[in-house]
């Protein structure tokens, strides 16, 4: 019998010893303390022992039961640190490694020169002002001296938005940004949302709207959303001349470049009278784009003073009030300075482009440190 109990004890000895993970020790330990288990049996074969046997075979028992709790309860102890151990190094983050670089984000060229633009604007004395992007027929067109079924409305590829049941009022994506001049303008007409940074006020007025514009139009020049900023200069006095030098120095700051030239070509627009659309120099040879240079002239921008039927439909008196305005594209004059051949590749989200063409968040545009 103690020949017996001493085997036992060593092979169980020997089980926990080897178990290697916390179920194969949770499995000796159900064979020999489990209530089915190889010590319970002895333990319960005490009861039937002579007074004298269970004298010398009871301290015997409990203390190898003792001996195998307490080599489980370390083995158990050592599994799971062990087990612990493993999974902190599975689980282990080195937040000492810098970010993969090809993660970063970076700023899409269009907002880079929306910033770029903003700032000379605003050294100019310029505020931003915005409008929203679904346009009631009056602020797009109507107001800015769009007669009633004039074919300049059709002009514009409009997305119509599904007329309203109740009063047939049909809502339009704006076609360009100069209904925010009508808002400027209107002031005490309207009641703009806290949203819009400067709209409505009292002449003088100097304001740059940037923002969103559609289209329905889609080929290789054009997208349905494109970019447009609008500016807005109302005063007493003011003419071409102021037209002509604002445009012509906000140019010559963009390309960041002494001058530029630039010429005033004749053209038409509803909401301006004279109207002229702004061409700069350049040369086309050798399939690059070389600003300043050769005999071709690419168009930039329409503008031209304010017509005073929009001056009359927004409140103010010709007499009193004049002023000029102007828009232009922003992904054009984007691809334009930072030679991107491609128009249609600007919006689709490509992370390549993206990475290529983005700048760095870091480098906000301002006319103190540089443009870009
Ligand atoms: N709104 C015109 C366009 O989208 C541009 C423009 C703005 C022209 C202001 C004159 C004055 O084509």
């Amino acid at each position: 019998m103690s020949a017996d109990l001493e085997t036992i004890e060593l092979d169980l000895i020997t089980a926990i010893g080897s178990a290697e993970t916390v179920a194969d020790l949770e499995a000796v330990r159900v064979a020999s303390l489990g209530k089915q288990g190889t010590i319970s049996g002895l333990l319960k074969g005490l009861g039937a022992m002579s007074d004298e046997e269970r004298r010398v075979m009871g301290p015997r028992l409990n203390g190898l039961r003792d001996r195998v709790n307490a080599a489980i309860a370390s083995r158990r102890a050592a599994l799971e640190d062990a087990q612990l151990q493993a999974q902190l190094a599975r689980e282990r983050i080195d937040l000492s490694l810098p970010p993969r670089p090809r993660r970063q984000g970076s700023v899409h060229p269009t907002m880079q020169v929306m910033d770029e633009m903003i700032a000379i604007f605003a050294e100019m004395g310029f505020a931003v002002a915005e409008g929203p992007d679904i346009e009631d027929d009056f602020h797009n067109f109507t107001a800015l001296n769009f007669p009633p079924g004039h074919p300049a409305r059709e002009m514009h590829d409009t997305f119509f938005l599904t007329p309203d049941p109740q009063t047939g009022e049909r809502k339009v994506l704006r076609t360009h940004t100069s209904p925010v001049q009508v808002r400027t303008m209107r002031v005490g007409n309207e009641k703009p949302p806290a949203s819009w940074i400067a709209a409505g006020q009292e002449p003088p007025i100097r304001i740059i709207a940037p923002g969103r514009t559609f289209r329905c139009d889609s080929d290789a020049t054009h997208t349905p959303m494109f970019h447009q900023i609008e500016g807005l200069v109302i005063d007493r006095d003011i003419h071409m001349g102021h037209l002509k030098w604002t445009l012509e120095t906000f140019i010559a700051r963009f390309f960041e470049m002494d001058a530029v030239r630039a010429r005033f070509r004749p053209h038409h627009f509803p909401f301006t009278e004279p109207s002229a659309e702004m061409d700069i120099l350049c040369d086309r040879s050798g399939g690059t784009l070389r600003l300043n240079e050769g005999d071709s002239w690419m168009e930039i921008l329409g503008c031209g003073m304010v017509h005073p039927n929009v001056l009359r439909n927004c409140g103010l008196d010709p007499d009193q009030w004049q002023g000029f305005a102007f828009g232009m594209g922003v992904d054009r004059l984007a691809m334009l300075k930072y030679g991107i051949p491609d128009l249609r590749p600007m919006f689709e989200a490509d992370v390549r482009w993206l990475s290529h063409y983005g700048f760095s968040a870091h480098a906000v545009p301002n006319p103190a440190s540089g443009l870009s």
